[in-house]
């Protein structure tokens, strides 16, 4: 880690310390390895808390920040044979340096030191309900620090959760972030346009083509691009697997004269991108297809124009919403006799057939990044209704106000199912169409749009791609 890069990290466990305050202490855990079948891992994968404030991907260490703002790292020891099998350790010596802490020590030593750095503290933060066991072990801590009181122990009296406080400062990327996020978004975008040009060219070519052919070209760009990883499970759903929401790439035959969904998105030093596109997988839209897609980018549309900083969170949503709902009423997805007016099918809801998920989320380290999506600031004020659909009581709270920095994808879709009532020529076409945009002081930034999204411009770019087949 280079000198600018560690003070990226020192500068964000400073601002930690001053939010915990003096009589606090932080503990952050990294992700456990995990077991996938009997002698093999899961690819490991750092803990995205964790890795915010260190910088440091190795599995086996623990982050402790004090409110003062001394910073300790527990890490694997330096072991010849291991690192022959498993690879390079860093190392508690090297440590201190490399990462500009104050202090490093093995991993075996976390259980006899935790309790002496307890001590004498307030208020421990931890990040709560996302380490299985994590709470118990500090409560351990707690307990052998307590059987030390009649020698002038000090035992902590409060727990905070430390996903607050990292959680408001993970929302609002800063100029590096916003860096590394636009080159993993532009390499998911370059992705996407090889699975496209893919698709075409092969059908062009008379040959078989399955969702896996097209997974493997999202991958193959991914890692040439120097992605680690995808952010998430690939969805490659042809035909009606689209309107499987958490449909994963598999099998299924890619057939000429349907839709191919693609939601894919790579991980880029620690950051997702997080892009959908609905395309015709040869090339062509037919006319309900089109009809379709066009609403559903008009309602994208929409969201973006909102998408500004002072708008609330859920402003997006609304405005894809009310553009989805009156196409379903135009194209006859509903029954204007049986649903009403538009007002009504957005009241009751009716447009949930079709259209079942919210427009977005923020993005960052994780996909379905952490941030509040309430306004800090209004969470008391509280309006109940009756969900329309379910009965259910809902607690309305004020949506969080937009501001430069944050990330959020805006991603509308419409997934038609054959039932009794919808025109039969839209049944089984899901389609979605995803961007990530940043928050600026004048709209929003989108970075994924490296992968085109009008109707003749996906056309073109899979047309030329058919042609050089031949
Ligand atoms: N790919 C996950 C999502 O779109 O939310
Ligand atoms: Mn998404
Ligand atoms: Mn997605």
């Amino acid at each position: 880690m280079n000198e600018s890069t560690s003070t990226v990290y020192v500068r964000r466990r400073a601002e930690l310390a001053r939010l915990i305050g003096p009589d606090g202490i932080a503990i952050v855990p990294t992700a456990s390895e995990k077991r996938r079948n009997r002698d093999s891992d899961f690819l490991y994968r750092h803990d995205s808390y964790f890795y915010y404030l260190s910088g440091f991907a190795e599995p086996n260490a623990w982050l402790v920040i004090t409110g003062e703002g001394e910073t300790i790292l527990f890490c694997q020891p330096k072991d010849t044979e291991r690192e022959i099998w498993d690879g390079f350790r860093l190392g508690p010596s090297a440590a201190p340096e490399q990462l500009a802490l104050n202090a490093a020590f093995s991993i075996a030593e976390l259980e006899t030191r935790m309790p002496a750095l307890l001590d004498g503290r307030k208020t421990v933060w931890y990040p709560f309900a996302t380490h299985p066991g994590l709470e118990t072990q500090i409560g351990g801590w707690l307990s052998s620090l307590r059987a030390r009181v009649r020698y002038g122990a000090l035992v902590p009296e409060q727990q905070g959760d430390l996903c607050r406080v990292l959680d408001e400062m993970r929302l609002f990327k800063d100029s590096g972030e916003l860096a590394t996020m636009r080159r993993a978004a532009a390499i998911s975008a370059g992705a996407h346009v090889r699975a496209m040009q893919t698709s075409a060219r092969m059908l062009r070519a008379g040959q078989e083509v399955r969702e896996y052919h097209l997974d493997a070209e999202l991958l193959h760009e991914f890692r040439c691009h120097g992605s680690q990883a995808p952010a998430y499970g690939s969805i490659v759903a042809a035909g009606a697997n689209a309107c499987v929401l958490h449909y994963r790439a598999d099998n299924g035959l890619v057939r000429s004269g349907e839709l191919v969904l693609i939601d894919a998105g790579c991980e880029l030093d620690g950051y997702a991108s997080d892009i959908t596109r609905t395309f015709p997988a040869n090339g062509r839209f037919s006319g309900p297809q089109r009809a379709l897609y066009e609403l559903v980018l008009a309602s994208q549309e929409a969201a973006i124009a909102v998408t500004n900083s002072g708008a609330r969170f859920t402003e997006p949503h609304d405005a894809t919403v009310r553009v989805l709902a009156q196409g379903m009423l135009d194209l006859g997805l509903l029954d204007q006799n049986k649903v009403g007016t538009l007002d009504d099918v957005i009241e009751k809801r009716a447009y949930f057939q079709f259209y079942m998920h919210r427009t977005g989320h923020w993005l960052g380290m994780d996909v379905h990044d952490c941030g509040a999506y309430l306004e800090p600031g209004e969470i008391g004020t509280v309006h109940e209704r009756k969900d329309p659909l379910s009965g259910e009581t809902i607690k309305d709270r004020p949506a969080r106000i937009l501001q430069p920095g944050m990330v959020l994808t805006i991603e509308p879709g419409l997934y038609v199912r054959a039932a009794q009532g919808v025109p039969e020529q839209f049944h089984n076409i899901g389609i979605r169409i995803e961007d990530d945009a940043v928050v600026t002081a004048a709209g929003c930034e989108l970075i994924s749009r490296g992968v085109p999204v009008a109707v003749a411009e996906v056309e073109a770019l899979m047309r030329d791609a058919a042609l050089r087949a031949r």
